[in-house]
Order: structure tokens, then C-alpha cells, then sequence
């Protein structure tokens, strides 16, 4: 079954009408995700976010959920500009994020495309918004993934005050395009896959788990 229904700026579930809780699934999706923002307990806090390598190859890594923006289907993350992703995301925007809390017995897994701010007014706005000691990472000297001798020192107050890390600093904004939902019941796996449209329609069916 494919329904498919048109999508208006006011209207972030463009289900109204229609029979079944597939409209329902789309709505607690979105909640899990948007609560796992403050919530540093939840599984949704923490996704894990893949990209592309320059060789071609998918890479993961764990990412904090930094912000929700449900009507724009935007997540925000943080990242430092010297790191791999940084590139990859920059050589191939595409990007998959997975989630799954084993409370709900719930997977959900997002494609979509990551935008990348540094020294943006965006990028100094969540740098403003973040916590002296999120920020303090970004003053490292030596950027991730280089080799060291061994595990350096986490960096100090007193190294920020020398170079606070706002020119390392990467604000990623990251556009849904597809959502798909598994829950696990004994009564019955329920599978869900959202897709939304370049014309702003977005499409929604069940698939067999
Ligand atoms: C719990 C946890 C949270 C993390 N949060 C972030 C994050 O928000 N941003 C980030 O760039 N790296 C974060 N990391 C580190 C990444 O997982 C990764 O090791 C690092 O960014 C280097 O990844 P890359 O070489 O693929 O760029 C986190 C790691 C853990 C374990």
C-alpha cells in the first residue's frame, strides 16, 4: 500500500484523514527523536551517524543529538573540522543516522543530507548555545585522527583562553529525506517507511519486517 499525501508548510504530518496508525507511527518517531535531544539518557541522545569514505567504504561513529527541528525534518550535530567526517560529509553530503532504544524495542534509521557551517552565523549561534566544556574539545591542538605518540591531555581552560576552537568548530544541519521505523512486538513486527519528496509530498507505507 502507497499512500501518498501533499505536504503544506503548517502541516508536518500529512496524514489527516486517513485511516490506520501509520500517521501515529510518524508522529511517535519524531517525538523519540526530539526528546532525545535534552534527554542525555536516551538511546535516541546518541545516534550513530554514517558516511561516505573517500574510498567509497561507509564509516560510523557516535554523534550527540544537538537539535530537532521537526517541521524542517532538520537534526543538528556538532563536529570539529579536522576530523574525517568532516571531509567525507564535505566530498558526499549523503549521510544515514541509526537509532534504537531497546526500552521500546524501537529501530529507526534516517537518510539524509548533511549541510556544514564553520565560522557561519549559524555555526557561532550553537557555539554560543553549547557548554564551556563541549567547546573545550575544539581547542585541542592536534585534531582527530592524527597520530600521536601517545594519548594526549584533554585540553584546558587555559589552552582555550590561547585558542578557544571556534575556527575548528562544525555545525552539522542534516535534512531527512527518508525515515523508517521498526518495532519489535510479539504480536507482530511493525515496519514503516516514510519518504518525503522533492515536490513536498511525502510518501508512507508498511513494508513486512
Ligand atoms: C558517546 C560519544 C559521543 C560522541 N559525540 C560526538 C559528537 O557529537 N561529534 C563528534 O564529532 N564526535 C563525537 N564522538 C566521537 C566520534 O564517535 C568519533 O570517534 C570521532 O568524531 C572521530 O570520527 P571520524 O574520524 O569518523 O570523523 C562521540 C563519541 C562517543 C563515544
Amino acid at each position: 500500500m502507497k499512500l501518498t499525501h501533499t505536504s503544506t508548510p503548517d502541516n508536518i504530518y500529512p496524514f489527516d484523514g486517513q485511516p490506520g496508525n501509520i500517521r501515529e507511527v510518524l508522529e511517535a518517531a519524531w517525538s523519540v527523536i526530539e526528546a532525545g535531544v535534552h534527554d542525555r539518557h536516551s538511546a535516541f541522545h546518541l545516534p550513530t551517524v554514517a558516511s561516505i569514505s573517500v574510498e567509497g567504504l561507509p564509516v560510523m561513529r557516535t554523534t550527540v543529538l544537538r537539535g530537532v527541528d521537526v517541521k524542517k525534518r532538520v537534526l543538528r550535530l556538532h563536529t570539529d573540522r579536522r576530523s574525517a567526517k568532516y571531509s567525507e560529509m564535505l566530498a558526499d553530503p549523503r549521510i544515514s543516522l541509526h537509532f534504537y532504544d531497546p526500552a521500546i524495542k524501537t529501530q529507526i534509521r534516517l537518510e539524509a543530507t548533511a549541510e556544514l557551517h564553520v565560522e557561519h552565523p549559524l555555526a557561532a549561534a550553537a557555539w554560543e548555545a553549547s557548554r564551556p566544556s563541549s567547546r573545550l574539545c575544539y581547542a585541542a591542538g592536534i585534531g582527530p585522527g592524527i597520530e600521536v605518540p601517545s594519548p594526549p591531555a584533554a585540553p584546558t581552560a587555559r589552552d582555550a583562553e590561547e585558542n578557544n576552537g571556534y575556527t575548528n568548530f562544525c555545525l552539522v544541519r542534516t535534512t531527512v529525506h527518508s525515515l523508517e521505523w521498526l518495532q519489535l512486538a510479539a504480536a507482530g513486527h511493525q515496519r514503516a517507511v516514510f519518504e518525503w519528496l522533492g515536490d513536498g509530498s511525502v510518501s508512507a507505507r508498511w513494508l513486512a519486517p
